[in-house]
C-alpha cells in the first residue's frame, strides 16, 4: 500500500518490521486500532508518527503461560501488578492460570476474574479454567465461555490445589470439550513415591532429583497416549527434559508444546548453588544436557510457544526452608530481554522468536486479530531494540513480589515501545496513561464477538 490522503491514527516509520512476508524496511500505518497497511506511508497524515530509525518493529508479544494470583494471593501479585510487568516487559497480552484462590472452576469463577481485569489490566488477557473431577462435565461449555483460553490440567501437584492424577479422570477430562487442553506433566504416582528424597528437608538441588526426568517423561507419555486415545489435541506446557523433546516429536499430529526461558538459560547444579530456593520451580531446572535437549527442540521446530510460567511468591515465602518452599519464579517482565539476548548471543534467530512468542499463540489458540503485523489485525507492537545493553534492575521490576532470578543479569536487546491496539502503553521503562486491557477473542468461543 502506498500514500493515501487518508489520515491515520499512528504511523510507525523507519523501522524494520517483522511482517508475514519477512523481515522489511517498511512503515506501518494504524486506524481505529487496527493495522491499515504496511508498505511506504512516506505522504500520508497521521494523529501521531513515531519515528523508529534503529528500532525493531516485531508482533505484540503474547505470555501463554502467568500465574497472576488473583483472587486469593494477591500479596504476591495481582492482576494490575502483574499486568504492568507484561506491558513494562513488552507484553501485549497474557493467558492467566486457574491455579488461584478460589481456583477457576466455574463460569462464576471466570466472571469475576475478567470483572476484576476491567479498567484494572494493562494488557490483554484470557484466562483458563482448571479442571478437576467434579468439574469434568461441564468443562465442555466453560471452555467455550467467552475470554476463557481453554482448559488447563495439573497432571502432579504444584502450588494450589488442582490435580488430575489418575488416568481414568484424565480421559474424562480429555474426552468433555474440543480445543486444546493445556497440561503439566509431572506424574503424581512418582512424586509421591520419591517425596521421602526430601521430606524431611533437603538441599534444594535436590529439587531436579525429587521431580525427576522420569517423572516429567512418564506423564507427558500418559498424556500423549490418552489424547490419542481419546481423540484430543493437547499442549505440553513447560517442558524441561530433553527425553520430553523426542517424544514428542513423534506426536505432532495431536500435541503441540511449550518451552520457557528459564530451563533455556539457567541449568542445574549452578543454578541451585548460586540462587537457592529461587531456583526452584516445577517442573525443575535440570542439567546441562536437558538444556542442549531444550535448544534442540527449538532449532528443529519443535516447540510452538515461549511462556513465561509467571509464578510469583514473596521472598519472605522463598526464604522458608526446602521442600516447603513454594514453587516458581516471577518471569512475565523478563521474558522478552531474555530471548533478544538469547537471540543478540546467536542461539535464536528473531524469525523464530516471532513464531515462539506471537504468531505461535495465535495458531495453537486460534486467537482472534492477533500475533502478527498484516493488515487488518489488532495494532499490537512490541518495539525493540536489538542492540541496546540494559541490566535487569531491581527498580525496574514492577512485579509485586518484587524479585527475579535474572537481577544483575545484564542483556543485549530491550523493548522500547508496547503498543496495544494502537495505543502506546509502554514507552522507554515508563507506563503511559490507563489501563486499557481487554479479553482476549477466540474462534472457538461461545460468543465470539466478531
Ligand atoms: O513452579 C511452579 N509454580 N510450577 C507450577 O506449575 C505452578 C507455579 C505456581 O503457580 O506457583
Amino acid at each position: 500500500m502506498t500514500e493515501s490522503a487518508e489520515t491515520y491514527d499512528l504511523i510507525l516509520r523507519g523501522a524494520e518490521v517483522l511482517t508475514p512476508n519477512g523481515r522489511q524496511a517498511c512503515d506501518v500505518a494504524v486506524s481505529g486500532g487496527r493495522i491499515a497497511g504496511l508498505g511506504d506511508f512516506g505522504g500520508a497524515r497521521a494523529a501521531m508518527t513515531l519515528d523508529l530509525e534503529g528500532l525493531t518493529v516485531l508482533p505484540g508479544v503474547i505470555d501463554t503461560q502467568v500465574h497472576f494470583r488473583e483472587p486469593g494471593l494477591e500479596h504476591k501479585e495481582d492482576l494490575e501488578s502483574g499486568t504492568r510487568a507484561a506491558a513494562l516487559g513488552g507484553v501485549v497480552a497474557v493467558f492467566e492460570m486457574p491455579n488461584t484462590k478460589p481456583s477457576t472452576l466455574d463460569a462464576a469463577a471466570l466472571e469475576d476474574k475478567l470483572a476484576r481485569a476491567r479498567g484494572r489490566a494493562w494488557t490483554d488477557h484470557a484466562f483458563f479454567m482448571g479442571s478437576a473431577a467434579e468439574n469434568a462435565e461441564a468443562l465442555g461449555e466453560l471452555e467455550r465461555l467467552p475470554g476463557c483460553c481453554g482448559v488447563k490440567i495439573f497432571m502432579g501437584s504444584s502450588t494450589g490445589s488442582l490435580l488430575v492424577e489418575d488416568d481414568e479422570t484424565l480421559r474424562e477430562v480429555l474426552r468433555c470439550g474440543h480445543r486444546r487442553v493445556a497440561v503439566h506433566c509431572e506424574d503424581e504416582d512418582r512424586l509421591r513415591e520419591r517425596l521421602e528424597l526430601v521430606r524431611d528437608g533437603a538441599d534444594v538441588a535436590m529439587h531436579p532429583e525429587w521431580r525427576d526426568a522420569e517423572t516429567a517423561l512418564r506423564a507427558t507419555r500418559r498424556l500423549l497416549r490418552l489424547s490419542r486415545e481419546v481423540g484430543r489435541r493437547v499442549h505440553v506446557l513447560h517442558v524441561t527434559t530433553a527425553e520430553e523433546v523426542t517424544e514428542l516429536a513423534r506426536h505432532r499430529d495431536i500435541a503441540t508444546c511449550e518451552v520457557t526461558p528459564q530451563p533455556l538459560t539457567l541449568a542445574a547444579p549452578e543454578c541451585y548453588e548460586r540462587l537457592g530456593t529461587l531456583a526452584q520451580m516445577n517442573p525443575p531446572i535440570r542439567e546441562a544436557r536437558h538444556r542442549a535437549g531444550l535448544w534442540e527442540g527449538v532449532n528443529q521446530g519443535l516447540f510452538d510457544v515461549v511462556g513465561s510460567d509467571h509464578a510469583p511468591h514473596t521472598l519472605e515465602e522463598k526464604g522458608g526452608d526446602y521442600p516447603r518452599t513454594p514453587s516458581g519464579m516471577p518471569g512475565v517482565q523478563t521474558l522478552l530481554p531474555l530471548l533478544l539476548d538469547h537471540h543478540a548471543a546467536g542461539r535464536l534467530t528473531l524469525e523464530r522468536l516471532v513464531d515462539l512468542t506471537s504468531a505461535g499463540a495465535q495458531r495453537l489458540y486460534g486467537l482472534v486479530g492477533k500475533g502478527r503485523i498484516a493488515v487488518g489485525y489488532d495494532a499490537d507492537f512490541t518495539i525493540v531494540d536489538l542492540k541496546a545493553r540494559r541490566e535487569i534492575t531491581g527498580a525496574w521490576l514492577a512485579s509485586k513480589s518484587g524479585w527475579s532470578p535474572f537481577e544483575g543479569m545484564t542483556v543485549t536487546g530491550w523493548p522500547i515501545f508496547t503498543i496495544l491496539r494502537g495505543n502506546i502503553v509502554m514507552r522507554e521503562d515508563e507506563l503511559q496513561s490507563t489501563p486499557i486491557g481487554e479479553p482476549l477473542r477466540f474462534q472457538d468461543t461461545l460468543q465470539p464477538d466478531v
